[in-house]
């Protein structure tokens, strides 16, 4: 670790790809300089400004909010912005860095999200509220808004949907991120429309299609559980569903019995 001020060098390895020349991805090795306080986002920038300006990564606002500088380093999904540089360094002082797996690349880390987006999409995320919404403001207790604060942290960064293997082996899946905000509305006491969110994830590329596998736990930069989220949204779907067969199967004895079969009337 290096004292405040001190600077150190470290070698970055980048895993770059232009489509325009590239035939395939390959890794290019930068020297930089850096202090205790150089985030990786940081060295990115400096070896753009000083050294290749055609690097090519997004970031905006630096402060773990926008979601926009997640990538892969030395093996695990990250936001750069908010990761110092000298936490990274691997037993040959050096940090590799690769954009988010299993995302079409774009170009260097930059990655095409447009799967990530229309999952998102999917599932509705924003509030279908009452017809009569209140003038001022909804009245919710403080463990509803606790229960809902956990999931509405999420910045969508994509971190947890590009490390899970269900997105990687089958592009099918709404994915981590997307259930947890159709978890958010369907506990969210506001809204109108649960039964309708639990049947739109209860199909083969919802709920049922997670495999409990906690990637999306680990990296998660913001400590949410989508796993835990998923597990309860697949509880209420099974309630849901078993209570719609009891009463499909309640109904079918209300039906008046078919003549065919019906005891013969009495002379
Ligand atoms: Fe994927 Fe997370 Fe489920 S990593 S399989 S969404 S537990
Ligand atoms: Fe916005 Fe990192 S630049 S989260």
């Amino acid at each position: 670790m290096t004292n405040n001020g001190k600077m150190q060098s470290v070698t970055l390895r980048v895993l770059r790809y232009n489509p325009e020349v590239d035939q395939k991805q390959h890794f290019q090795e930068f020297q930089v300089e850096y202090t205790a306080d150089t985030t990786i986002l940081d060295a990115l920038h400096q070896i753009k400004a000083e050294q290749d300006g055609s690097l090519t990564f997004r970031r905006s606002c630096r402060h773990a909010i926008c979601g926009s500088c997640a990538m892969n380093v030395n093996g695990k999904n990250i936001l750069v912005c908010k990761t110092p540089l000298r936490t990274q360094l691997d037993r040959k002082n050096r940090v590799t860095i690769r954009p988010l797996p299993f995302l079409p690349v774009i170009k260097d880390l930059v990655v095409d999200r447009s799967a990530f987006w229309e999952e998102y999409q999917r599932v509705r995320p924003w509030l279908i509220a009452p017809p009569e919404a209140p003038e001022k403001e909804f009245r919710m207790t403080p463990e509803e808004v606790e229960a809902l604060h956990n999931a509405e942290t999420c910045i969508m960064c994509g971190a947890c949907y590009s490390s899970c293997q269900v997105v990687a082996l089958n592009k099918k899946y709404i994915g981590p991120h997307a259930l947890l905000k159709a978890f958010m509305r369907v506990m969210d006491p506001r809204d109108t429309e649960p039964g309708e969110r639990l049947d739109e994830v209860s199909g083969s590329d919802g709920v049922f299609r997670c495999h409990t596998i906690f990637n999306c736990i680990d990296a998660c930069p913001k400590g949410l559980n989508p796993t835990e989220a998923i597990e309860t949204l697949r509880k209420l779907v099974q309630k849901r569903q078993a209570f719609v067969a009891a009463r499909q199967e309640r109904q079918k004895t209300l039906l008046p019995v078919e003549s065919s079969t019906a005891p013969a009337a009495a002379d």
